[in-house]
């Protein structure tokens, strides 16, 4: 039986039994009042003992859109979703979980509603995979809380969502620069070398990590003094250069006499325990590991004072990895396998049933949910609660302690953090990336469906491996990919060990001077960038979107690989391999076509709505500025806040009239929210052979430096008409 309860005029809150706290709302439900509520609108419920299940019935043309971080098409239908985090290295189509749980869809048809169910362990969204009509989904369990937002628009149900869980992370500035990672930068002199080979070769960077290897054995929060024997001093020269250092920061804590860490840990109990109540043992990196048990407050304190080696060093962020939590094996599992090898060993066994009988253990042997289910966390009160039930919240807790440690250890200071695993509520605190890809076209589609369906989540500052994870990657790959990395806002480079190194000068000349142009593209949208992604998280509307989202029309719903970054940009990537253009859909509007290469080269075409053959060299990447709509623009730096940005570009299609509000603040704390920010209002209206511009400056803090404006204004013929302006 489900209790009623009101949360807006357009969400109601459905619960069942007595649902875990998960922290993913921000509002006090303490003083809801709750009505008896025999059914839930839209959907039929079969509940028993062990199951709640939701079944609704889709009209043809209904579109489901959200889920998150899951695979297959922006419009879940015909698949089977699970949300149970998992560390699963190869993201082929038939996978059902990844490492994040956003149990939050969006129905979009006749009828329209959001459904936010907040239970963190295994939820099945089975969306017109096993009866393409209907929607079934499961939950293994009876106490949960369903959100239903009645709305009948997709923005007003995200809205909505927000509303409820909070808006979306803001990173600081430079966390839109462009920025390079490589597991197997071995030595601090290597990572020395990359970094100043970017500034050698004038590409941009931003900010450089440093994955496993800086570790003593992996061993979390301390350094390996052989191979990066000043580290600090590596903080503090790249600092010089404008290039921030990020550690990467895995929760298994390797068992070994003497390091503090584990000693600690231990001592006052903060791991994760058993049946027995022993500290669970795990293996992943390190070998051997305890789990800190993030559910536990007194553990996340504890936990976030150890970023501090980091914080004193002039460390800025944080990368959280491996918090689903993943693990490789343990000694449970290991043992079990060596009754399997006996059991394969057994003579009347033929060779091919001995085989699978290997092959089947050894598979069991990472990720298992009998390890997961045995193991437990001690909640404040006291209580044990076993792990299984609260699985998906790991990362989110992990990150909590991360978040609230930077708060103090880097007062009013915006820090870069990164989570794998996820939780609705992550999104206000930090943001994830796309975990381990491959090098493969099929992944920079993923890539791009990804950053729509994870923005309706609120991880609006995401962004996949670009160039890939695992696997060798072309140099036509790497620069198709850094192409889409433009309109990641988590721009980073990033390749697995062992693979062909995808850095821009490990390839050929060609190759490394497109990919600076294109780096260097970046940094030209920089101002539109920075403004569009704070006026979303002001307006609580995705940063990017699909085109469906924008425009009505039954082809909109069908395109994936197009979307709206801000308002007045469309990306059209091209994906796919040895592709000299592509097929784009324009809706609705007029269209400036840039196909880019560089910030400097700006040959632009008008299109009218319909469909089009679009080439695009391997140096281009076909761009469409909205009709009456603005790109802002600046000259490339080598880092964010190298310069001042005193000049804009503002270049657009005006039929009529079009109006730009461009943001800025100071781009490192949070005074903004104190009002500290500016604004320019650009205003230009079309005058028959000309146009017509007024800017009105409202900057109270003096936080706008632009002091000359250039405009490229096109008419629906193509023609130009530039004019600068001091202001
Ligand atoms: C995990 C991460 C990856 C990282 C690797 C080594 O696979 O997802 O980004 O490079 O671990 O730390």
């Amino acid at each position: 039986m489900f209790k009623k309860a009101q949360i807006s005029a357009q969400t109601h809150l459905y619960r069942s039994g007595e649902p875990f706290k998960t922290g993913a709302v921000i509002l006090d439900l303490s003083k809801v009042n709750f009505q008896d509520s025999p059914r839930i609108p839209y959907f039929e419920i079969e509940t028993n003992d062990k199951e709640t299940n939701l079944i609704y019935k889709m009209q043809e043309d209904d579109v489901v859109y959200g889920l998150g971080e899951t695979l297959g098409a922006l419009n879940k239908r015909g698949k089977i979703y699970q949300f149970y985090a998992t560390d699963d290295p190869l993201h082929t189509p038939d996978k059902k979980a990844l490492y994040g749980s956003h149990p939050f869809m969006i129905l979009d048809g006749e009828k329209s509603f959001g459904l936010f169910i907040d239970y963190p362990s295994e939820i099945i969204f089975d969306i017109g995979f096993t009866h393409k009509d209907y929607i079934k989904i499961t939950i293994f369990s009876k106490d949960l809380d369903i959100y239903l937002f009645e709305c009948d628009e997709k923005l007003t149900i995200i809205k909505e969502y927000f509303a409820l869980t909070g808006k979306p992370y803001i990173p600081p500035k430079w966390a839109f620069g462009f920025q390079q990672s490589r597991w197997s930068y071995f030595s601090e002199e290597e990572v020395r070398y990359v970094a100043n080979k970017y500034r050698e070769l004038d590409i941009p960077l931003d900010v450089i990590y440093t994955d496993i290897d800086y570790m003593d054995g992996y061993k979390v929060f301390t350094i390996n003094r052989e191979t990066f024997p000043n580290y600090e001093g590596m903080v503090k020269d790249l600092a010089q250069k404008g290039i921030k250092v990020i550690p990467i920061i895995d929760p298994g804590v390797k068992i070994e006499e003497g390091y503090h860490v584990y000693e600690e840990g231990k001592m006052n109990k903060y791991f994760c325990v058993d049946k027995n109540r022993e500290d669970f043992v795990a293996a992943v990196w390190p070998g051997l590991t305890h789990f800190p048990d993030f559910l536990n407050s007194d553990v996340r304190k504890w936990w976030g004072r150890q970023y501090k080696i980091f914080t004193d060093m002039g460390i800025k962020g944080v990368w959280n990895d491996m918090n689903e939590p993943s693990i490789f094996y343990t000694p449970t599992r290991v043992q079990k396998l060596f009754e399997s090898l006996e059991k394969a060993k057994v003579e009347e066994n033929e060779l091919g049933q001995k085989l699978s009988l290997i092959q089947e253990a050894i598979k069991n042997i990472p990720n298992n949910r009998e390890d997961y289910k045995s193991f437990y966390h001690k909640l404040d009160d006291g209580t044990l609660i076993n792990h299984d039930l609260v699985h998906n919240l790991y990362g989110l807790k992990m990150t909590e302690a991360a978040s609230e440690a930077l708060k103090t250890l880097l007062p009013n200071e915006r820090p870069l953090l990164l989570s794998r695993s996820s939780y609705p509520g992550l999104h206000r605190m930090a943001s994830i990336w796309m975990g381990d890809n491959m090098s493969w076209w099929e992944h920079m589609l993923v890539n791009i469906r990804l950053l729509q369906s994870l923005n309706m989540m609120g991880f609006f500052y995401t962004g996949a491996d670009i160039g890939g994870f695992g696997g060798d990657a072309s140099p036509e790959l790497v620069i198709r990919w850094m192409q889409l990395g433009v309109f990641n806002p988590f721009y980073r480079n990033h390749a697995a060990l062992n693979t062909r190194p995808q850095e821009p000068w490990q390839f050929d000349e060609e190759s490394l001077n497109i990919m600076r142009d294109t780096v260097r593209l970046r940094y030209a949208l920089l101002p539109y960038t920075y403004s569009e992604y704070m006026n979303s998280v002001k307006e609580s509307e995705p940063f990017i979107k699909p085109l469906s989202f924008v425009f009505d029309g039954k082809k909109e719903k069908d395109i994936e690989d197009q979307f709206m970054y801000g308002n007045s940009l469309m990306v059209a990537p091209v994906h796919e391999q040895n592709k000299k253009g592509r097929y784009v859909y324009l809706p609705d509007v007029k269209w400036l076509n840039w196909t880019a290469t560089k910030f400097e080269e700006r040959n632009m075409t008008v299109y009218k709505p319909g469909d089009y053959y679009i080439e695009a060299e391997l140096s281009q990447i076909p761009l469409f500025i909205k009709e009456n709509n603005l790109l802002v623009l600046t000259e490339p730096m080598n880092y964010v806040g190298e310069k001042e940005i005193t000049e804009l570009w503002i270049v657009g299609l005006v039929t009529s009239q079009a109006v730009y509000t461009y943001y800025d603040d100071d781009g490192l704390t949070y005074n903004f929210a104190k009002g500290e920010f500016g604004h320019l209002k650009i205003e230009i209206l079309k005058e028959s052979n000309d146009f017509k511009v007024q800017v009105e400056k409202e900057d109270p803090k003096n936080m706008i430096k632009v002091n000359k404006i250039h405009f490229e204004i096109y008419d629906e013929s193509g023609n130009v008409v530039k004019k600068d302006m001091i202001i």
